[in-house]
């Protein structure tokens, strides 16, 4: 139902015809002072409105990006014999993978996406949207196509688009990390479906190849799946 423009209008006279100071201002007067009002009371509303969410964030946890040492294998860590040690050690290990700026840049606790190994926020600005590739005018494969696109260096995947806010990772430990993923009312993966998504998602498998000069993940997601199945297997514990 339409609230009758009648009656609007009426609020409005009743306000301009409102004795001020004692006494009624002159039209003009009483016209600029609605104005100043209303002015007043949208700039109130700009400065106090609450961001939907925060700016992307300069992280509190610093990550390693000069860390090009490679990806030890899962068969190394046999010779720790106590599993819960050897879990978390491998979870320590593959988290050199996780929190590599690759993975890192779509992995943000915002709707926006972060760029370059300093994971600066995207340029141009670009919101997740609704299903995580985009706004409705600004789709992520307007300008990311199905490949990695050499001669502007611009990543690609068939399936590019943000994670979910709920799979947010910069600015968390590896051990927040580690516990968030595991968390059905977060990211909620059950473990084979971590594993599977760790070993074979070409979306993750982009970080190995991101082209455009960027640095690779350490190791190959072949290694990478292999220190996430032992993980598992031996009880997916995490670090502190
Ligand atoms: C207007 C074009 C444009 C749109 C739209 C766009 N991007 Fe980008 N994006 C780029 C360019 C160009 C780069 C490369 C910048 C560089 O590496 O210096 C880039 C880089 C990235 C990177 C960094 C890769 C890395 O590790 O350095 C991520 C992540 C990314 N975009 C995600 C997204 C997502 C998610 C969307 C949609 C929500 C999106 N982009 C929409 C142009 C765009
Ligand atoms: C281009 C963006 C992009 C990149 C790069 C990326 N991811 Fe993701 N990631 C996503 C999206 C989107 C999802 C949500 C997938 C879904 O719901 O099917 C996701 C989900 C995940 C999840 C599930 C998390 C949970 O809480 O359940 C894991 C684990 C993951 N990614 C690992 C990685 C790793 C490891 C890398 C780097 C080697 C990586 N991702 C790189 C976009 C990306």
């Amino acid at each position: 139902m339409r609230r009758s423009p009648c009656l609007r209008y009426s609020f409005v006279m009743a306000w301009l015809s409102l004795p001020a100071f004692g006494r009624r201002v002159r039209s003009h007067w009483r016209a600029l002072l609605t104005c100043i009002v209303f002015v007043s009371i949208a700039v109130f509303l700009m400065l106090t409105r609450p961001d939907a969410l925060p700016e992307s964030e300069a992280l509190d946890v610093p990550v390693a990006t000069s860390d090009n040492a490679p990806l030890r294998a899962a068969n190394e860590f046999e010779a720790i014999l106590d599993p819960s040690i050897r879990s978390v050690a491998l979870f320590e290990e593959a988290g050199r993978v996780i929190r590599h700026p690759r993975c890192m840049n779509c992995h943000p606790r915002t709707d926006r996406p972060t760029q370059t190994d300093a994971m600066r926020p995207h340029l141009p600005w670009v919101a997740a949207g609704q299903d995580g590739g985009g706004g409705p005018t600004l789709r992520c494969a307007s300008c990311h196509n199905a490949d990695n696109f050499e001669p502007s260096g611009v990543p690609g995947n068939p399936g590019w688009r943000l994670a979910p806010l709920n799979m947010g990772w910069q600015g968390l430990t590896l051990g927040e990390i580690c516990r968030q993923i595991q968390d059905p009312e977060r990211g909620g993966m059950a473990r084979d479906e971590l594993l599977h998504h760790m070993r074979e998602d070409s979306l993750v498998g982009w970080a190995w190849h991101p082209g455009g000069g960027r640095t690779p993940a350490p190791g190959s997601q072949d290694a990478f799946g292999s220190l996430i199945e032992a993980w598992i297997a031996t009880g997916a514990l995490c670090p502190e």
